[in-house]
């Protein structure tokens, strides 16, 4: 974590090393990410354009080099040019040739199917000769970007060819994507399978949103502050509301998705580790396990949803035909891959109480979903009111109660809501808000998320990757859940494309007197 230290330093007499540490330029040593899944979108649209501003910003070190794994019958050349032409489409800055240049001239390709012992010799092959042509030094980054049936094959194969493993005393790590398994008993099945042939420190179990600037910010602002903390608690919060909401549909991947629905997809990992992240202790130290003991014991502290109180907990919907930016959308049904009864939801909300001396009582409201009206994120702490009304500008309920708003994504920054009086010679109030937006203070774009955890993988820093135990305490919560709405065959509520969620949402939030958040 970069954090800009001088105006600290100008009033300490001695520089105190572990500050002075956090503004050192962060380059790992030379490696080669091998990327298992290489021909697909997440490889085009991600990482390739995350490796490409890395090595734009001399992130990278020398001689870094990518191998591409997949099935499809590429040369290095055509490889290079799919990847030139993705960086063309998704980079946030401009490709420029002389970077592009060196960066593709470290790319090659693999041509094999997942389960042939004889692909990983090659790889093994080319990991060698590329250890002594560009010296590398045996690191080795594995990157499963493939669909998450092939997790297994692809870890068996790696340990049967002695992959797991790094010659020439580097490192070998591992960065499996999500979906990490579709339920409690798959994720436990995956990652036994994983650690038969990898410790847990060679694994990364990404969560892109724990790579996004605003999300590490989170720990910033509630830890590098004095006055948040105080007022973080139940006695000064009355609930909180984390939204994800999303404008896109399920853009062509309705086969995966079918399988998934809003609760796998986007609560297992993203929005809980937002609320583990706002919910958690101060750990004692900003390191990798200190942070993430910290993040499991409040995921664990989540009151479980029994399947048969899932209606008490739980809204689902699925979204209608309707209109978004004035064009008529389909259905959820109507969507390629999906099968016309479907009854996997693109809405989910979920009311999360906290067992816990910090929040007993306060509960945690979680919503996102699919053709909503508007792309936003954002975490909102309603404090309670205040206890007596003494000015006579009306009942107590028509005050806006304080809240604070940490926007995730897009503007990003933190708002806080109070009350002022109007101008003028009676008492009237109104709620006003302090604004802070990373645009206006910092006039720098934030990196992208992908940037910052393959920079991390490659250093070796897993604080912004979910441990074992993390995981499997999300699934835990979230299964019952899966069986409670499973049991259940009551149509499936329905929203309209381009609204805010099925009519049962309000209601929901509703029964502690509370509303949704009109973003
Ligand atoms: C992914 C989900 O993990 O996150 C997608 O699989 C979703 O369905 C995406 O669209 C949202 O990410 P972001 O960074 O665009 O908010």
């Amino acid at each position: 974590m970069t954090i800009e230290v001088s105006h600290i330093m100008e009033h300490s007499t001695t520089v105190n090393p572990l500050r002075a540490g956090l503004r050192m330029q962060r380059t790992p040593a030379p490696a080669t990410v091998v990327i298992f899944g290489a021909t697909g979108d997440l490889t085009h649209r991600k990482l390739v354009p995350a490796l490409y501003n890395l090595q734009r910003e001399r992130l990278l070190p020398p001689g870094f080099s990518v191998v591409g794994f997949a099935r499809r019958d590429w040369s290095d050349a055509y490889f290079r040019q799919t990847l030139h032409e993705g960086a063309e489409r998704y980079s946030r800055s401009e490709i420029q040739s002389s970077i592009w240049d060196d960066f593709a001239e470290g790319c090659s390709y693999i041509r094999a199917p997942f389960d042939d012992p004889a692909g990983y010799q090659a790889l093994s092959r080319r990991l060698d000769d590329l250890d002594a042509q560009r010296g590398t030094g045996g690191n080795r980054l594995f990157y499963l970007a493939t669909p998450p049936e092939s997790y297994v094959e692809i870890v068996r194969q790696l340990g049967a060819a002695g992959l797991n493993r790094s010659p020439r005393g580097g490192w070998t790590r591992i960065i499996v994507e999500k979906p990490f398994g579709h339920d409690l008993a798959s994720a436990r099945a995956l990652d036994i399978a994983i650690h038969e042939v990898f410790e847990e420190a060679q694994i990364y179990r990404i969560d892109h949103y724990l790579g996004k600037e605003t999300v590490q910010n989170i720990l910033v602002f509630r830890f590098a502050n004095g006055i948040f903390e105080p007022l973080w608690n139940r006695r000064y919060v009355d609930h909180v509301q984390i939204t994800v909401a999303e404008r896109v549909g399920v853009e062509g991947r309705g086969g995966y998705y079918e399988g998934a629905g809003a609760l796998r997809d986007m609560v297992q990992n993203h929005l809980l580790q937002l609320l583990a992240l706002t919910a958690m202790e101060p750990p004692s130290s900003y390191r990798a396990d200190t942070v993430r003991d910290e993040k499991v014991k409040v995921l664990r502290a989540i009151r479980p949803i029994a399947p048969e109180h899932v209606d008490q907990f739980t809204v689902r919907g699925q979204y209608a035909a309707g209109a978004e930016g004035g064009q008529t959308v389909a259905g959820y049904h109507a969507e390629p891959g999906v099968a016309g009864q479907s009854r996997t939801e693109t809405y989910v909300a979920l009311q999360c109480l906290i067992d816990s001396w910090r929040w007993a009582g306060v509960p945690f409201y979680l919503r996102t979903g699919k053709r909503l009206p508007k792309r936003v994120s954002e975490i909102a702490i309603q404090f309670r009111s205040v206890p007596l009304m003494i000015f006579e500008a009306g009942p107590l309920n028509d005050i806006d109660p304080n809240m604070l708003t940490i926007r995730i994504q897009p503007e990003e920054g933190i708002t806080l809501r109070f009350n002022s009086k109007v101008p003028g010679q009676t008492t009237h109030i109104r709620p006003v808000t302090m604004d802070f937006r990373y645009n206006a203070s910092f006039g720098v774009e934030s990196p992208e998320a992908y940037e910052r955890l393959l920079l991390d993988a490659l250093l070796g820093d897993s604080t912004l990757f979910t441990r074992s135990d993390e995981v499997e305490a999300s699934w835990s919560l979230i299964t019952p859940v899966l069986h409670g709405w499973a049991g259940d065959a009551r149509p499936l509520p329905r929203y309209e494309a381009g609204s805010w969620g099925p009519a049962e949402a309000d209601a929901f939030i509703g029964r502690i007197g509370a509303k949704w958040r009109r973003l």
